[in-house]
């Protein structure tokens, strides 16, 4: 299915988000009775998880997965678990056994990945399928911590890779790779400025790009753009 893209205001995108999400839950939840979703860290989190907390959707079958994490304990500032507990997973009530958090502290990142493929494995089966994956885009086309150029972009076989030399700070990351994130039942990429504006024109308008965000697009079986008027500009 060719990308859906909606360009809008902030608080028209945070409703598209929301009714995507309930369309999703409750195919879902007919389907196999529970829900998955991954979250991401930056402005998808900052600006978009607080109309999640207030969607009214059914917390107490919805599993909480994250596309990335940064190496930090969950108390950290730049945490992205520690984000989404303040701004969904507190006033949403969500239960802390449906929270499944990216062990970021652990000092070994490789075991990190491997223990976080196998809770993927354990909530959703083999390959693992998310419902709904929520990303942002970075202004070099970078999706969950998958970045240009990285060996992790063109990962096969592993479904969650440590990357311990982001260029984005921090550098040491955990993030899905390309196959989990592109088997999900549907991908929503959230950009808002003028400065994510060629990533965004690199994923919706040039076939052959090799940027992640663009590999995402072309692979997912759906995606939806939610973007501002000037993420929207090189359209
Ligand atoms: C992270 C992310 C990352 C983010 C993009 C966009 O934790 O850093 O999950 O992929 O979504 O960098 O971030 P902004 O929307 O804040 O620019």
């Amino acid at each position: 299915m060719p990308p859906a893209v909606i360009v809008d205001e902030l608080p028209r995108l945070a409703e598209a988000l929301v009714g995507l999400a309930a369309e999703e839950q409750a195919r879902a939840l007919s389907d196999r009775g529970l829900f998955a979703i991954a979250l991401s860290g930056g402005s998808a989190g900052t600006l978009l998880l607080p109309s999640l907390a207030r969607a009214g959707l059914d917390w107490l079958r919805t599993e909480v997965f994250w596309a990335d994490e940064r190496a930090v304990p969950p108390d950290h500032p730049e945490s992205n678990y520690g984000m989404a507990r303040r701004l969904l997973l507190e006033p949403a009530a969500v239960p802390v056994r449906q929270i499944h958090r990216v062990d970021g502290q652990l000092p070994d990142l490789e075991r990190a990945a491997a223990s976080y493929a196998d809770e993927l494995a354990r909530t959703l089966g083999t390959p693992p399928r998310l419902d709904l994956a929520l990303l942002g885009v970075g202004p070099d086309g970078h999706v969950a911590s998958l970045f240009p150029g990285h060996p992790a972009v063109g990962e096969t076989e592993l479904w969650v890779r440590a990357v311990p030399d982001a260029p984005k700070p921090p550098p040491r990351r955990l993030t899905l790779t390309l196959p989990v994130l592109a088997a999900s039942r549907r991908v929503v990429v959230f950009a808002r400025g003028r400065e994510k504006a060629d990533a965004v024109r690199a994923a919706l308008a040039e076939p052959t790009s090799g940027l992640p965000v663009a590999l995402l697009a072309r692979a997912a079986s759906a995606v939806s753009f939610l973007l501002d008027a000037d993420a929207a500009s090189r359209l």
